[in-house]
């Protein structure tokens, strides 16, 4: 047991409420982050005269070479500390001696901790950031190669209009775009400083907060101290724009999943990115996409958990926040892993066009385009809604496709159809005459993939 506490007790703590008390294991993760606080914190203490210049060396120097020994793997970080504050503390101590005992000057852990789970949450927001703008390239460019690869569109699992890929990949570049710019807004919300909060009230000391701040690359300090030690809301509004990525991939996977099927076969999963049987030896599965949808459930549990452990807490500080860690840790692990794999399936991953083309040849795609074709004829849309219902009842009893269909039996069913009909109805023209702002047709298609293009590149 090594701790920072314990003028006021008479007891040693029970070893199993040391280790239920201790969070050494999990947050020893932002040791740099609580070196590179302390760093700041020192040089502020030195520049308004509460430590010495040569104090401040003598720290500094100390808390730069237990950074270098960690990272180096020469000094490990031991369990037996409470934390990762009272390890580099006490290993300062040990070090440089009685200087490193002032480290600690108008400090609490706890304004320490909310700036340590800070900066280290801001890294990776940077990080997970980067990785959905890799993600984003990577269905741009999918998009940039499939303008004119046709597809069916699907309402309720069934087939409702011709779309094409680019058109249905564009729609991930929307979710994805959506992401990324959650991700920018709350490391812009998140970027105040609460070191100097104490741990509740401030200090007495003439602390410098400012300085701080800005050396530590925030836009300034908390205004409250109490708010300051106890907001953990940036991490709730990670946890959340995590949720909303993972729910993301997790239909895209679903998709890949349904798209792989034998019964589609409208893409093909590269062999490095899919898993064999043990038993049937003519299986090939999606399983990096199923567990990517399956891990879904862990980052919406960390969310659910922060949110339950946070709602009964009464200002300031208390040691449910600890909690904030480990599930926290987990969803961004999982999240980053998830969206890096994502990523590489998309990138090798097979698109079988005609099949997709084939696909949306048949189930009628094209059946309300041949409602437009009566409405633009004069005929109310409501009756050829009914006319169009019973063209595709009579092509469904003889098993065609509405473009097999003689004229005469068009005209059978409503005089005004005329030869003109099957163009009308023709794939291409179904996809390119829907050329709204939004739409798959291919003039409207490549204004957005111009639009992205210029997105991607700011
Ligand atoms: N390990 C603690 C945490 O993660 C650090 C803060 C401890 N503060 C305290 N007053 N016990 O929240």
């Amino acid at each position: 047991m090594a701790q920072l506490w314990g003028g006021r007790f008479t007891k040693e703590t029970d070893q199993l409420v040391y280790n239920f008390n201790a969070s050494i294991t999990f947050d020893k993760r932002f040791y740099k982050q609580d070196i590179k606080g302390s760093l700041a914190h020192v040089a502020m203490l030195a520049k308004q005269g509460i430590l010495t210049e040569e104090e401040k060396e003598q720290i500094t120097d100390g808390l730069n070479g237990i950074l270098e020994d960690v990272e180096s793997g020469k000094l490990e970080i031991s369990d037996k500390y409470e934390d990762i504050h009272s390890f580099v503390e006490a290993t300062l101590i040990d070090r440089i001696g009685d200087p490193g005992k002032k480290l600690h000057t108008g400090r609490s852990r706890n304004d320490q901790v909310a700036l340590d789970m800070k900066l280290f949450t801001r890294d990776e927001i940077h990080e997970i950031d980067a990785q959905v703008k890799e993600l984003l390239e990577v269905i741009l460019h999918v998009m940039e190669e499939n303008v004119e690869t046709y597809m069916p569109g699907f309402t309720h699992l069934q087939k409702a209009q011709p779309i094409t890929l680019a058109h249905h990949m564009g729609a991930y570049f929307e979710m994805f775009r959506r992401d990324h710019e959650r991700l920018q807004d709350i490391a812009k919300r998140m970027n105040t400083c609460p070191l100097g909060s104490g741990a509740l009230a401030g200090t007495t000391y003439p602390l410098d907060r400012e300085y701080t701040a800005e050396l530590l690359g925030f836009d300034g300090p908390t205004l409250n101290s109490m708010d300051g030690v106890s907001d953990r809301d940036y991490l709730l509004e990670l946890l959340s724009a995590l949720s909303i990525i993972m729910m993301h991939l997790s239909r895209f996977c679903e998709e890949v999943i349904i798209w792989n099927s034998n019964e589609y076969q409208f893409v093909e999963i590269d062999d490095a990115y899919s898993t064999g049987s043990s038993i049937m030896p003519q299986k090939k599965n999606p399983d990096i996409a199923e567990l990517v949808r399956g891990k879904t459930g862990r980052v919406y549990g960390a969310l659910n958990a922060l949110l339950t452990t946070m709602k009964g807490i009464p200002l300031a500080y208390n040691k449910d926040m600890q909690e904030d860690k480990e599930w926290a840790f987990d969803a961004m692990d999982t999240a980053k892993g998830c969206i890096t794999l994502f990523a590489g399936m998309l990138k090798t991953m097979q698109f079988n066009k005609d099949r997709m083309e084939e696909s949306a040849k048949h189930g009628f795609t094209n059946a309300t385009d041949a409602a437009d074709y009566l409405v633009n004829h004069g005929v109310p849309f409501r009756d050829a809604h009914g006319i169009v219902g019973k063209l595709v009842l009579t092509c469904i009893e003889k098993k065609i496709p509405l473009d097999a269909l003689p004229l005469e039996e068009y005209k059978k069913i409503s005089p005004v159809f005329e030869e003109d009909i099957y163009e009308a109805i023709d794939l291409e023209t179904c996809v390119n005459k829907r050329i709204t702002i939004g739409a798959p047709g291919k003039d409207a298609m490549e204004k957005s993939i111009a639009a992205y293009k210029k997105y991607m590149a700011e």
